[in-house]
């Protein structure tokens, strides 16, 4: 009796069932199992390892150099799980356990464990394979290389195979919770610290997301729910999957259904008048037209996270190109890839055969390389469907070649588009088929990155015909990361030939405006930009919850001098001026040595705009700033004597998400005036200042943890007047 209950608490103790059959334990060494290579030498004693049963276990060797194979006697499966604990890094490099029935591979295991040293158990349906004969093969493969570059491979630690009835792991390759669609969403817990897990929603044994999606389901904290919407399945059964979740995962039995999204719109850093989308991760704005007197802004967009990935085109939709209203993502990722950056256009005189003013969407399928493709809609441009021709236009020599801008002119649609280091043009008269026209850049301009997001506009300047194009590169930007250049010059309908001007010339010279081009068919013939207001570099670190980055303020562009040559000016565009709510003038100060401004607002909710005017009295420099109670401060530098501006964001408020973020101030070249008219908007996450009427616009982000509302001056070794102040409200 007293044995049988020493068993039975040996049993409790080992968490192993003792109806568990033992395939190997590791504790009489190897002599049973097939060797190949010498990655595994004996089972091993003690070490760091823990959580392994008895007194040894295996461990292949850390050489990334020597590579091992070691197969099991055969053995019947006659329970429904085989368990087994593991360790070793998670990113392992391919050094798994396998089972094999008839000489094919029918299960695979790698570690999960969060620490290397400590093995966790592991666990096999095997149910299905009830009688086979089986062997277990422990593999470690050479290391693996990307171009030059040698993967560290990792090691794998293993123990305590067994079969039995019952699963022991609390690791789900594959998590899958059904639901009845009795709710507008389906919300997944997620976080943007989690790991990279492979997200499908069936109905019907049909993945309702297209292809799977990628997602970082919460493992601890919650940052946002992702909201599947299901809406249109209302009573139908919905099965969630997720590939590696934990049953210690906050994400595990929290899948529920809502008629709300589950995220808080307004965030700490939530813009008031910028566009930022309402859940999920934007870069690039896309396929911007005007439509129906509304503006559109189809965007790069994942619906399922906070991060790069799972390219979608969103869309959001403005009467006044301030207030937002975000509709659903109008074109999901296919077979032939990702859906990257492009442009639409309305198509008035159905030259594509789609229907009159049908807007067509142009943009790139990046999946076995880049391909350009087309979609359509015959409502105004809410609903597209792709053209069952695509890819319309491929080159299977060029790597880079992606982000298609396409402009009506004259008889013929003209695309610029990005490839390589070159922006290369191509003409259409549906479409649908492309010619080759020309290529632009080589020998012009910053090559220090990749070309990306081309934009050919034409301005009328002083009566004469000037055509623009925007090329934006990353990185490579002087204050690092990623930035716009520009040139302007004549275009023929064939051939853009640049004026000689100094190159690079920045469309704005501050570190977050990347990928901005312009509207097609904006009222009274204007050039309408919008940008993406991040960086490359930190862009997929900034402290946001529920949703990652946003878009400039609209600009409107035109052409003018700077003094010396003509330049690309940017001012806000006029519908930014309707969301001016209380001007408060202020006084300003005359030959003085300092100018303060306590309170720039009563309430100050994070949106708001000051405009000033500084004239220094002699070659010196003067700073502004902004600052908060809590002694966080941003500071703009206008340093006449060496004819630079420079902001300085190391004490801004929350800096140190990204060691590249406030590392060293953004410093750029100032065009010397006798007074500097500022319009400064800030808009909780960003700052956007402009100078003497498109002389220059300047974007960089801050965030700091209180609402700035102190505004300040300070001159050295000159005074300034300071003059025309305002301050408003911004909503
Ligand atoms: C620019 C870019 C584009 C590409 C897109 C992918 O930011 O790299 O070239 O189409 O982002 O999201």
């Amino acid at each position: 009796m007293k044995a049988l209950r020493l068993i039975a608490g040996l049993c409790a103790v080992l968490a192993v069932s003792c109806t568990d059959k033992v395939i190997e334990d590791f504790e009489h060494g190897l002599d049973s199992w097939t060797a190949q290579g010498e990655a595994f030498s004996g089972t091993t004693s003690g070490g760091d390892a823990s959580g392994y049963i008895g007194k040894s276990y295996l461990r292949s060797t850390d050489d990334d150099a020597v590579i091992g194979i070691l197969t099991s006697a055969p053995f019947t499966i006659s329970q429904p799980y085989i368990n087994l604990l593991l360790g070793g890094p998670k990113s392992n490099g391919g050094a798994s356990v396998r089972l094999i029935v008839d000489g094919k591979e029918v299960r695979t295991a790698t570690s999960v464990s969060d620490t290397p040293e400590v093995l966790e158990w592991m666990s096999w349906d095997v149910s299905d394979l009830a009688g086979k004969q089986a062997s277990i093969r422990i593999e470690v493969p050479p290391a693996r290389s990307f171009g030059s570059r040698r993967m560290p491979r990792g090691y794998i630690l293993v123990d305590q195979i067994t079969q039995g009835r019952k699963r022991l792991s609390n690791y789900w390759d594959e998590y899958a919770v059904t639901l009845k669609a009795d709710r507008k969403y389906i919300l997944i817990p997620a976080s943007n610290s989690g790991v990279n897990s492979r997200l499908s929603v069936e109905v019907d044994g049909e993945n309702i997301l297209g292809n799977t999606q990628s997602a970082r389901p919460a493992s601890g904290q919650i940052d946002y729910y992702i909201p599947v919407n299901v809406e249109r399945y209302a009573g139908k059964d919905v099965t969630v999957k997720l590939t590696g979740i934990k049953s210690s995962d906050a994400v595990f039995g929290a899948i529920r259904t809502s008629d709300e999204t589950g995220n808080e719109r307004e965030e700490t850093y939530r813009p008031l008048v910028h566009f930022s989308p309402e859940f999920g991760w934007t870069n690039d704005p896309n396929g911007m037209v005007y439509v129906n007197g509304e503006w559109h802004l189809a965007l790069q967009y994942n619906p399922y996270g906070t991060s790069h990935g799972n390219m979608h085109w969103g869309l959001t939709v403005s009467k006044d190109l301030i207030h937002w209203s975000d509709k659903p993502a109008i074109i999901a990722p296919d077979e032939l890839g990702s859906i990257f950056s492009g442009s639409a256009v309305v198509d008035h005189d159905n030259t594509a055969g789609f229907g009159k003013d049908a807007v067509v969407a142009i943009y790139t399928s990046a999946g076995q390389g880049q391909r350009q493709s087309i979609a359509w809609s015959n409502d105004g441009g809410y609903n597209f469907t792709k053209y069952q021709g695509n890819p319309v236009l491929s080159d299977p020599d060029q790597r880079d070649f992606r982000d298609p801008k396409v402009n009506r002119i004259g008889d013929q649609w003209v695309m610029a588009l990005a490839c390589g280091q070159v922006i290369r043009f191509y003409g259409s008269k549906d479409l649908k088929e492309w010619y080759f026209l020309s290529d632009f850049g080589t020998g012009y301009g910053s090559h220090d990155g990749v070309w990306e997001c081309p934009d050919l506009m034409k301005f009328n300047y002083g009566g004469q015909e000037k055509w623009v194009l925007f090329v934006s590169i990353n990185p490579g930007g002087p204050n690092g990361g990623s930035i716009t250049q520009y040139f302007i010059g004549q275009f023929d309908g064939k051939r853009f030939k640049a004026d000689n001007l100094p190159y690079p010339l920045w469309v704005d010279s501050g570190v977050d405006n990347y990928a901005g081009v312009t509207f097609a068919d904006a009222p009274d013939g204007r050039r309408v930009f919008m940008g993406w207001m991040s960086n490359w570099v930190y862009t997929g670190s900034t402290p946001t919850l529920a949703f990652r980055n946003s878009m400039t303020l609209p600009r409107d562009l035109s052409l003018k001098s700077n003094g010396r040559h003509t330049i690309l000016a940017s001012v806000p565009s006029r519908e930014v001026y309707a969301a001016r709510k209380s001007p408060r003038a202020v006084e300003g100060t005359s030959a003085a040595a300092s100018y303060d401004i306590a309170q720039i607002l009563a309430s100050n909710k994070g949106a708001w705009e000051i405009d000033f005017t500084v004239v220094p009295d002699a070659n010196g420099s003067f700073d502004f700033r902004l600052a908060n109670g809590k002694g966080e401060e941003t500071v703009w530098k206008f340093d006449l004597r060496n004819r630079k501006l420079s902001l300085d964001r190391s004490k801004s408020g929350l800096v140190d998400f990204h060691p590249s973020f406030a590392a060293k101030p953004v410093v750029v070249d100032l065009n010397p005036r006798r007074e500097y008219k500022c319009q400064l908007f800030v808009d909780k996450l960003s700052t956007e200042l402009f100078i003497n009427d498109g002389d220059m616009v300047f974007t960089n982000c801050v965030f700091p943890t209180e609402v700035y509302n102190q505004f300040g001056i300070r001159a050295d070794g000159c005074r300034v007047t300071v003059k025309d102040v305002t301050v408003y409200e911004l909503n």
